[in-house]
């Protein structure tokens, strides 16, 4: 291992993850454990320089004050703790809390970092993948590994870090749902196979989706379908392949902090697998499981992926199908996708794409009279969707310029067939979700 570490240890404060990111960012790699490590994991964790004991609301469990364990206090590493009433030893610093100015709460953890731990300032994404690649290898020795490539940010950095890591012994399966954005399935296809020489299995089942889908208007419904089918796609292609011991998949760490530390409620379950059949074992192999958002974009950078793919926004895993509005028909899903298409370019070329945080179209089932050529004519409406936000419970809208939103509906309205009006939803999340369905 490369890099000093600063360990976070979680004494029922809502601030770790932040914590954790002003520390990496000083250049010094951090993660965050619960109270109670054992003397085990602890001296199972490599590099480690010094250790915060983060206390704060939920400090009590059950009626009682929960302190670190033992093993923390005799490890002799430096100790500091915040806000919380340790126990008095060598060694260990106390703050009664971080101060609320920011200068002054960077300093503090400065002075612990580099004067009291004598950290060094090594965590750097080369190091990271460095040190990933020689796990990677040691885990997954002359075995083989299975991943489901949706094109998304994560599983397109797994797929990149297990390629360098272990080659061939990979086999990436990217199924093409028919619910996917203009373009993603041939960028799959051009990044890994051709470009990285990955072992891609393309599964075309566009039209076994779209079957078992017609008829269906109900959300929920067609979320259900898609989840199933998925799961029933990969699995029949996981059969097909001789001998894989191991399943990538592109957990990161909000996803792990979200699922709750043992002082912390957790905010939601933790499934990236759901639903795969018990006689399917497989080891996982989750090596971005340590990182942020930003860094899991870096790690994709730093491997050469481009940038269309490591700054995606977030998509939904049933994809335009909840964008189709009510029950999906080809017609209807084409225009929900070629007006993404030019939302998504004219975006681009007005700088926006890397500033609003999603953005989308979609179609509902009705159409509304207009006039084209001077004639009457009954065709879709399209809404156009931008909103910006830092976790998806709430959402503001962006104010979109109208020279900008005019020449959106001049392109939609004259490019899309059977497309005559264009609206742009003005309501923030809440009431209205980021999404229609
Ligand atoms: P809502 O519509 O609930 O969406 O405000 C919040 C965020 O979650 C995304 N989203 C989904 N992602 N499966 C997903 O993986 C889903 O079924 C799903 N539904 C919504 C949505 O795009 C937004 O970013």
């Amino acid at each position: 291992m490369q890099q000093d570490m600063i360990l976070i240890l979680d004494l029922g404060s809502e601030e770790n993850s932040a914590l954790a990111r002003e520390i990496r960012a000083l250049g010094v790699y951090s993660e965050i454990y619960s109270h109670d490590i054992t003397a085990e994991e602890l001296a199972a964790l490599p590099n480690v320089k010094g250790i915060i004991l983060n206390g704060g609301e939920n400090r009590m469990v059950d009626g009682v004050a929960i302190d670190a364990s033992d093993a923390v206090y005799e490890s002799g590493i430096a100790v500091l703790a915040v806000d919380h009433k340790a126990r008095r030893i060598a060694g260990l610093t106390a703050l009664g809390a971080w101060s609320n100015d920011t200068e002054e709460h960077l300093a503090e953890l400065r002075s612990f970092v580099f004067d009291t731990c004598k950290a060094t300032p090594n965590w750097s994404m080369e190091n990271f993948i460095a040190d990933q690649v020689e796990l990677l290898r040691r885990q997954i020795g002359d075995k083989k590994v299975l991943l489901a490539l949706s094109g998304g940010v994560d599983s397109s950095v797994v797929a990149a870090l297990l390629i360098r890591a272990v080659g061939d012994q990979l086999t990436c399966v990217h199924v093409n749902h028919g619910l996917l954005r203009k373009g993603e399935p041939e960028e799959v296809v051009s990044v890994f196979k051709e470009e990285l020489g990955a072992n891609l299995v393309y599964v075309d089942a566009i039209d076994r989706f779209l079957d078992k889908l017609a008829g269906v208007a109900d959300p929920e419904e067609k979320r259900k379908i898609i989840g199933a089918e998925f799961i029933r796609v990969f699995e029949e292609e996981a059969r097909k392949l001789e001998g894989i011991d191991f399943l990538g998949q592109g957990t990161i760490y909000p996803d792990i902090i979200e699922s709750g530390t043992k002082t912390a409620q957790a905010v939601k379950a933790h499934h990236n697998v759901g639903g795969l059949p018990d006689d399917l074992q497989f080891e996982l192999v989750e090596p971005l499981k340590m990182l942020f958002k930003d860094e899991v974009r870096a790690c994709g950078r730093a491997l050469g992926l481009p940038e269309s793919m490591v700054e995606r926004q977030p998509f939904p895993g049933p994809g335009l199908g909840v964008r189709c509005l009510g029950e999906i028909t080809r017609e209807r899903l084409e225009c929900v996708r070629e007006s993404d298409a030019i939302l998504r370019e004219e975006f681009e070329r007005a700088g926006l794409a890397g500033k609003v945080w999603q953005y989308f179209t979609a179609v509902p089932e009705f159409k509304t009279v207009g006039v084209r050529n001077n004639a009457r004519c009954f065709e879709y409406p399209v809404i156009l969707r931008a909103v910006n936000t830092i976790d998806a419970m709430t959402a503001t809208i962006e104010r979109l310029d109208y020279d900008l939103l005019e020449r959106i509906v001049e392109r939609i309205t004259t490019e899309v067939p059977g497309v005559n009006r264009v609206v742009f939803d003005l309501t923030p999340k809440p009431t209205g979700t980021i999404e229609w369905e």
